[in-house]
């Protein structure tokens, strides 16, 4: 009789695990990357310095999350070198930069210091900012590493680097990461990094979160009455893969990626969903 059990539930874990695999086709696994084994020493040059904050930029920085041309969650970055000094003209500027470099590092450690218009967090009247620190939470970017991204963004910009070079101290160099989207998360805290979703959301293990989307805090209590006959667990699977089904009250469309089907694992998923809706593994 037991046995019967446990085939009727591993016949349901199959069913339902293969409903939402075709339904939103999740890949079951992701090879992983060979390790970059790329290590920096002694001496950069600028040219390397900026290379690295280009790195950091559209890899472990998660700045292309928001600054980039699809879904328009943050302004464009491109000439942001030449920008800063407008922003500092500004009447609304209240921060304590002087330069353009300055402005850019206060936009990473103090976001809400100035408020570019039209991009504030919904109901703020652009006084709040919805992009995170990124020198603290799940980015947690060093001084070097700020330094290497803002040296990026002059550079591209075209107008002089002001940036200093780092010192000797090779320790202080970031060390080159093989990119962590393609290592398979194995607990819920590691998944809403990896994905991201500490950038928009705070909630269950997640530790340290933004506010560009609504704390998940509540959503284990409303998830199963939320869409007539949708479970709570599909409701998750649904608010996930196609975030713009249902948008939740007092948010935007359009903000929250809708690229997950392509990179989560059902088994990503799983741990997020247990997260979200309170269910304990031993
Ligand atoms: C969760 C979304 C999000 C992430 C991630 C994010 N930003 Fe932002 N960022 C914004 C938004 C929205 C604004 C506009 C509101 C404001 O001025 O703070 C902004 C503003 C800025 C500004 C000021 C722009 C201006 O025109 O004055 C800079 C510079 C900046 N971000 C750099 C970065 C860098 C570098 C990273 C990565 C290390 C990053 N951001 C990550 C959302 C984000
Ligand atoms: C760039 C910001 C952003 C990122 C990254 C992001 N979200 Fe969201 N999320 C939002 C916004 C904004 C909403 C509200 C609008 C909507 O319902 O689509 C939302 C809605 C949700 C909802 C529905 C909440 C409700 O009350 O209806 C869930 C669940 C959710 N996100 C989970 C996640 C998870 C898990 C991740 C990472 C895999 C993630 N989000 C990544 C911005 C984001």
């Amino acid at each position: 009789m037991k046995d019967l059990l446990k085939i009727f539930v591993f016949a349901l874990v199959i069913i339902f695990g293969f409903a939402g695999y075709t339904r939103y086709g999740l890949p079951l696994i992701i090879p992983e990357a060979p390790p970059v084994e790329e290590k920096l020493s002694g001496d950069i040059t600028m040219e390397q310095y900026i290379g690295i904050g280009d790195k950091i930029f559209n890899g472990k920085g998660t700045c292309t999350l928001c600054h980039s041309p699809v879904g328009g969650r943050a302004p464009l970055l491109d000439t942001i070198g030449s920008l800063a000094l407008e922003r500092l003209k500004d009447e609304r500027y209240k921060g304590k930069a002087t330069t353009g470099e300055e402005y850019i590092l206060e936009s990473l450690v103090d976001t809400s210091a100035f408020v570019v218009a039209g991009f504030g967090k919904t109901g703020t009247n652009d006084t709040v900012s919805p992009m995170p620190n990124v020198d603290k939470g799940a980015i947690g970017l060093s001084d070097v590493e700020m330094g290497a991204v803002i040296a990026y963004l002059q550079s591209i910009a075209g107008v002089e680097v002001t940036v200093a070079l780092p010192s000797g101290d090779s320790s202080a160099m970031p060390e080159e990461e093989a990119p962590a989207t393609i290592k398979l998360a194995e607990s819920a805290a590691e998944a809403f990094i990896k994905f991201e979703c500490t950038m928009c959301h705070i909630g269950p293990e997640i530790e340290e979160g933004g506010d560009m989307g609504p704390d998940l805090g509540g959503f284990a209590a409303t998830a199963g009455s939320r869409k007539e006959g949708v479970s709570a667990r599909a409701f998750v699977l649904e608010s996930i893969m196609n975030p713009n089904a249902v948008i939740a009250e007092g948010f935007d469309a359009d903000t929250m990626p809708d690229d997950y089907p392509a990179r989560m694992t059902f088994a990503e998923f799983n741990l997020i969903a247990d997260a979200i809706l309170g269910v304990k593994n031993q």
